[in-house]
């Protein structure tokens, strides 16, 4: 038995309690002596082509290693991103070369599940939107990393805009009054290359209004009921990857979600949106997010994932006067490499796993709420305010 001296045993135990004072995250950071995480991706279709740009560029990053099912996909954005190792499955990619972090930006549907084989083998995970299949899967993924004493993050990362900030600030300074009522649109024609934006677990709800989703319950507060109708505009696709098919999912959907204290808001989503600004909605001038209280009222220009300005109106008089927040280093497809910064410096970023977790709860809710025409009560909350 080893024996402390009294200094020892004090100096031992102080150790000790500041050991657990330290978050999950600060611990692992203390374990990052040479400040790079090591990085792998699974899932090397299109979003991965906007990705590892950004995650190439960062200090903070190591990449080790890409997987896809369609192998000849891992090895091409391996080549253009000098990724030393390539897998055609999971199984492979977790048990080769060691990593910290898996980024998941495979289909949609497949992240439940690969997610929660990253967790289980001690990895922690950054999930391009939805983090998994349903809130339940969801929630049971963020218990086993906080069992694991790791992290689990999920897309978007619209809250580090400097143009959410603006808003948010501008909400609890009170520059709008009581607030009232707000309305958030995002669509387009729809994806053209895989299905699965388009099969059951697909839809323009996790794709596009999960955008709109986090935006409006960062800005006003967890949703406590949902009510939503939902359709299917146009019922056969053809798709690169698959030829024709049938539209399984929601392509078209009306969401509403009560906010607590009268505060009411409206999200609407869809496939079938022709939109002369295209998808990126570049030039357009109306906001695409505008938020009404009693003392004033808040448009945001631009989609809330790329967006520039926020047009302010307190005045009869004199019109909405336009704020361009400066836009920083903010870009939609930077989450993942700030949550690898994270795990480094232990700084707990504005993304939080809980936040995604209530919007996938919100997006289940409307999905339940347009099947059954019910009002659907949610369970799940985050930090708020989150700026
Ligand atoms: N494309 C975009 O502009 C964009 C933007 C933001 C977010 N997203 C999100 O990113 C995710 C991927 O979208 P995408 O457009 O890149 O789709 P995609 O079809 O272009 O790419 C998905 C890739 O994942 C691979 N894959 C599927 N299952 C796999 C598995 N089990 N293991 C390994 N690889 C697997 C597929 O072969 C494919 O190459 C979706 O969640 C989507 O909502 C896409």
């Amino acid at each position: 038995m080893k024996i402390f001296t009294r200094q020892q045993f004090l100096q031992h135990t102080a150790m000790a309690g500041a050991a657990m004072l330290l978050s999950a995250l600060e611990g692992f950071a203390l374990t990052m002596p040479d400040k790079k995480i090591k990085v792998a991706v699974i899932g090397c279709g299109s979003v991965s082509g906007v990705y590892l740009p950004h995650l190439s560029k960062s200090p903070f990053v190591e990449l080790v290693s890409a997987c896809d099912i369609v192998f000849s996909r891992a090895q091409k954005r391996a080549q253009e991103f000098n990724i030393p190792h390539q897998y055609p499955h999971i199984d492979q990619q977790l048990t080769g070369a060691p990593f910290d972090l898996l980024i998941t930006l495979t289909d949609m549907q497949e992240h439940g599940r690969l997610n929660k084989q990253a967790l289980q083998n001690g990895k922690h995970v950054w999930s391009e939107k939805p983090m998994a299949n349903t809130y339940k899967e969801g929630k049971a993924l963020l218990d086993l990393a906080k069992s694991k004493n790791l992290r689990i993050w999920g897309a978007p990362a619209v809250v580090n805009s400097p143009q959410f900030a603006f808003m948010s600030q501008a909400i609890r300074e009170g520059k709008l009054g009581k607030i009232s009522s707000a309305h958030a649109h995002y669509g387009h024609l729809g994806p053209t290359w895989s299905a699965f934006f388009y099969e059951k677990g697909g839809g323009s709800l996790p794709d596009l209004g999960v955008y709109n989703i986090a935006t409006l319950t960062g800005l006003l507060g967890p949703a406590k009921h949902v009510m939503a109708m939902t359709s299917i505009v146009t019922s056969e696709r053809t798709v690169d990857n698959k030829g024709k098919i049938k539209v399984e999912a929601e392509d078209n959907t009306m969401l509403l979600m009560d906010h607590g204290e009268g505060v009411i808001s409206h999200v609407q989503c869809g496939f079938n949106y022709f939109d002369p600004y295209g998808h990126e909605g570049k030039g357009q001038q109306n906001p695409t997010i505008t938020i009404w209280g009693t003392k004033g009222n808040m448009g945001l220009i631009g989609y809330d994932w790329a967006p520039f300005g926020v047009d302010l109106a307190t005045s009869f008089t004199e019109p909405p006067v336009r704020h361009l927040p400066d836009p920083g280093t903010y870009v939609w497809q930077q989450g993942a490499s700030v949550i690898a910064e994270s795990l480094i410096t232990g700084k707990e970023p504005l993304i939080a796993a809980e936040h995604a977790l209530h919007v996938l709860e919100v997006i289940e809710a409307a999905r339940a709420s347009g099947n059954t025409g019910k009002k659907i009560q949610l369970q799940s909350v985050f930090k708020w305010p989150v700026v």
